[in-house]
């Protein structure tokens, strides 16, 4: 067992060091299970990995909370166990994303700012029984020092009976002091959330624990497994350029500071190049109010146009860790980690202005956007946070490529498969094509705008002839529907492998 005692600094604590098979004996059929991480940073792994050996032996099953999606060593070795009822609130392991789509698994997917806040509720259906909290340390006084990612953590440690610690030895004690947690009270006892500015601290550098509310600490020597992001190609790039121009046109009509405002990125190769393409552009003194900090944002950093980045998680490819890792004495002084009920709150995407940056697998003609599902029914991985920032951010884009699959899929199509965010929560979409500013118009003039500057050529005239055909057929209705034939886009693809009509 890795020696983990000089990071367990309250010495009254060192009796609860067990291995992780004791740790995991404490978790029972049925339980509710609240772990640490966000998108596979600051995930527990050897307790999840002893509880799979587990359930492998006594076949059961149990609920597994997180903050988001976790490495292999939680959602893949307990999917592959068998050992998951329900999955909340994103994901995206490759063999939980089987069973989910295959209905052996339930999956509940969740805004990311209403987790913590509804499992407090007793929405979930239950409370928190077990927390299973990565740490890179646990000061004198008993409290838990996170490491690559706060998530849920605070809130589930302050909710479970049992709380079982990983002290993780991969994790640098330079994470110390790059937290800021802060749990907000529950209605009718609730405050405004202090931040007016990105960097910000209203909370503790820990999570408040105490030697009496850990039961056991867990040594752990596993990194994450962080995965590399796709290397930036000419599509995205295009997008990043065209970013670029639309924020130098909003700062020329004094809609935007020269320093833009605090900028938001989700998550996924597209959202990384767009940041990274932001460090060639003209803009300095960026700050940034986002869920996920991803290697875009180190680059940023490099480049010198950033000055403060305030998330939920640090989650860089395997190369962009190591860059981390190597200058972390210098990141430290300009990322704060906060919990994603605090990252992704929408009184802070108003307050603060936020500039909302999401991905989406398909737009349609009037401006809903589906995030989550391909051809409408396969859960890819989740709505993260792309909704809490979307609807409450100063200006909320959306990125697509103008087709997927080769250009067999268009990805602006009539009518969304399925919708994720509304015609109400999108101001401006970007594909390599081009920019769609559709602020202040109707759906009719927002249809003709996304054909013209986003859809790809190849299917700009099947788009037009459906929207003029609809136009016709409902007297210019509102919102132009051909409802008998809306979702044959997607019907034709299943049947012939392509959206392309013959
Ligand atoms: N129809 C069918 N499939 C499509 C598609 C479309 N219109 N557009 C994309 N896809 C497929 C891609 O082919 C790819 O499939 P593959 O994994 O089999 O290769 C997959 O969807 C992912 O697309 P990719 O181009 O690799 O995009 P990405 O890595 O940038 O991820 C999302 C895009 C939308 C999946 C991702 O951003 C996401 O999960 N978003 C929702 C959560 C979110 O926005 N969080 C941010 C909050 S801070």
């Amino acid at each position: 067992m890795t020696d983990i005692r000089d990071r367990v600094r309250c010495r009254a604590l060192h009796g609860k060091i067990v291995s992780a098979a004791e740790a995991a004996a404490a978790i029972k059929p049925g339980m509710n299970i609240g772990a640490s991480g966000f998108t596979p940073a600051g995930y527990p792994k050897a307790v999840p990995l002893a509880l799979a050996e587990q359930i492998k032996k006594e076949n059961f099953k149990i609920n597994l909370w997180t903050g988001a999606s976790v490495g292999k060593e939680l959602d893949g070795a307990l999917a592959e166990a068998g050992g998951i009822q329900k999955r909340l609130p994103y994901q995206t392991n490759d063999a939980l994303r089987k069973l989910i789509n295959n209905g052996s698994i339930q999956y509940v997917d969740l805004h990311l700012s209403h987790v913590a806040q509804m499992s407090r509720y007793g929405y979930l259906g239950g409370k928190v029984d077990v927390a299973i909290v990565e740490a890179c340390a646990i000061t004198e006084e008993g409290h838990i020092v996170p490491t690559t990612s706060l998530g849920n953590s605070a809130s589930f440690v302050q909710s479970a009976d049992i709380v079982i610690v990983e002290v993780n030895t991969s994790q640098p004690l330079e994470l110390e002091g790059m937290h800021d947690v802060y749990v907000p009270a529950d209605p009718p006892r609730r405050q405004p959330i202090p931040i007016v500015k990105v960097d910000d601290r209203i909370g503790t550098p820990y999570i408040p624990a105490g030697p009496d509310k850990i039961t056991y600490i867990v040594p752990c020597d596993l990194p994450d497994a962080v995965r590399p992001l796709a290397p930036i190609d000419d599509d995205a790039r295009a997008m990043s350029a065209h970013l670029s121009e639309f924020f130098m046109n909003e700062i020329k009509h004094d809609r935007l500071p020269k320093n833009l405002l605090p900028l938001q990125s989700g998550v996924g190769s597209v959202a990384n190049a767009v940041m990274a393409g932001m460090a060639e552009s003209p803009y300095e003194n960026l700050t940034v109010y986002t869920e996920v900090i991803q290697d875009g944002m180190l680059d940023l950093f490099d480049a010198g146009k950033l000055d403060f980045a305030s998330g939920t998680s640090l989650t860089p490819s395997p190369d962009g860790l190591k860059r981390l890792y190597a200058n972390i004495k210098e990141y430290r002084n300009k990322i704060l980690l906060r919990p994603q009920e605090i990252a992704n709150s929408p009184e802070m995407a108003r307050r603060l202005g936020i500039i909302a940056m999401n991905t989406a697998i398909e737009i349609d003609i009037f401006g809903h956007v589906n995030s989550t599902h391909i051809m409408g029914t396969k859960m890819m991985n989740g709505i993260g946070g792309s909704g809490d920032f979307a609807r409450n951010g100063y200006l909320s884009i959306f990125f697509t490529n103008s087709v997927a699959k080769g250009g067999a899929i268009s990805s602006i199509v009539p009518m969304c498969s399925h919708v994720d965010h509304t015609e109400h929560d999108a101001d401006i979409f970007i594909s390599e094509r081009g920019v769609a500013d559709v602020r202040g118009l109707s759906p009719k003039e927002r249809a003709r705008v996304i054909i013209d500057k986003c859809a790809h050529p190849d299917y700009q005239p099947m788009l037009h002839d459906y929207l003029e055909r609809a136009e016709k057929a409902t007297g210019h209705a509102h919102t132009p529907h051909l409802l008998d034939e809306v979702l044959s886009w997607h019907i034709r693809f299943m049947q012939t492998g392509t959206m392309k009509a013959k």
